[in-house]
């Protein structure tokens, strides 16, 4: 079953994506061995299933080459308006240094020439370091080869709420932020939100389907241990379940969303996407991909077969009361990555 024509949304200033984005991280390694050949061409059944937007960054291993072979794949067989219709996000992810314009303009000149684009569709920019404010040196200059058009739409991924201010008070236009948004993680909604509201910047979300542990699977399952999860990002994701509240509350979750999904004879991870995807400023969820080893594609376009009712959200709700406060132990959105 194909996504619906109808669900694709826009994430900022007209560019129009679709709203399950498929995310290449998992391309990177530590995700079980991922053939690029077998990506490459999986990324096909995916086209025609709707599934027209791809998530991927300067570090994902061989993520932007993939995508690159994939375009002049797609552009032999059926010609330049196929290539037309798919959108690539990707990322910009510096080593602290200084950030001249030469050094702008050669990491962009790499990721074109890696994706075989003239133009990045979407480039989000991640920081390190908040206290070197030389990341407005280089958005100052990824604005300008913007303006030159090398770049179509600016973006960020994992910023907080007060530096994402600085950018917005610099006069620079950002169509949206990348942050993980899960129902086990809901930190953006807490600073993230107005802000993003004020400007019209979007959240693309992550981890919402805790990279597989937030699915029928672990319904009902005995606390894994560390050896028992076999990808990086069920390792990841489970220490942010564990700094949330632990395996139990964990476990009421899942089965109050496996109640509610036995309501539209869906499944787990439709609905916790559903619940993301509803959420104000969410303009797409991205869901990683093992490309070539698992695919959930058909069941997760299901996600538009149904609504999230109040007393869908009631039993959620109530299932996660008591959970820790991540803004407060962790921080703001994507403060994990630089605690
Ligand atoms: N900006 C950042 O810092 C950042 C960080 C992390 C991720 N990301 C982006 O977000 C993307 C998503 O990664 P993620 O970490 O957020 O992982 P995720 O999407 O939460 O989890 C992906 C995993 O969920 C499982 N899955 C998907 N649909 C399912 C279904 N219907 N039923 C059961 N299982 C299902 C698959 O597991 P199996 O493959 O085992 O079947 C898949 O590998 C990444 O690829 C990347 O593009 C960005």
């Amino acid at each position: 079953m194909p996504l619906p024509e109808s669900s694709r949304r826009e994430l900022g200033d007209g560019f129009q994506i679709c709203p399950l984005p498929i995310g290449l991280w998992q391309l990177s390694g530590g995700h079980g061995l991922i053939d690029n050949e077998a990506a490459t061409e999986a990324l096909f059944g995916y086209l025609d299933d709707g599934y027209t937007t791809l998530d991927m960054a300067d570090h994902y291993g061989p993520a932007e080459d993939v995508y690159g072979e994939f375009r002049r794949r797609l552009r032999q067989r059926r010609g330049e308006a196929a290539v037309e219709t798919i959108q690539a996000m990707t990322k910009w992810c510096p080593s602290p240094g200084p950030m001249t314009r030469e050094v702008v303009a050669e990491a962009v000149g790499i990721s074109l020439q890696r994706m075989d684009v003239s133009c990045l569709d979407v480039l989000q920019f991640h920081w390190w370091d908040y206290d070197d404010a030389r990341f407005l040196d280089a958005l100052a200059h990824l604005a300008d080869l913007q303006s030159e058009g090398l770049i179509r739409h600016l973006a960020l991924t994992n910023f907080d709420t007060g530096n994402l201010a600085r950018i917005v008070n610099a006069g620079i236009r950002v169509i949206s932020n990348q942050v993980q948004y899960s129902l086990v993680d809901r930190r953006p909604e807490r600073e993230q939100l107005a802000l993003c509201r004020e400007h019209d910047i979007r959240f693309l979300t992550y981890g919402t389907l805790c990279g597989g542990l937030l699915c029928e699977e672990y319904l009902d399952c005995e606390e894994p241990g560390p050896s028992q999860l076999e990808t990086n990002s069920k390792k990841k994701y489970k220490r942010m379940i564990d700094a949330w509240g632990g395996w139990g509350i964990f476990q009421r979750l899942l089965n109050a969303l496996a109640n509610v999904a036995r309501r539209y004879e869906l499944d787990i991870a439709n609905v916790a996407t559903r619940a993301i995807l509803d959420q104000t400023q969410v303009a797409g969820v991205i869901i990683g991909c093992r490309l070539g080893l698992s695919e959930h594609r058909t069941a997760n376009a299901r996600v538009f077969d149904f609504n999230l009712d109040s007393d869908d959200w009631q039993l959620l709700d109530e299932a996660t009361q008591g959970h820790n406060d991540l803004l407060a132990s962790i921080g703001d959105c994507g403060d994990e990555y630089r605690s």
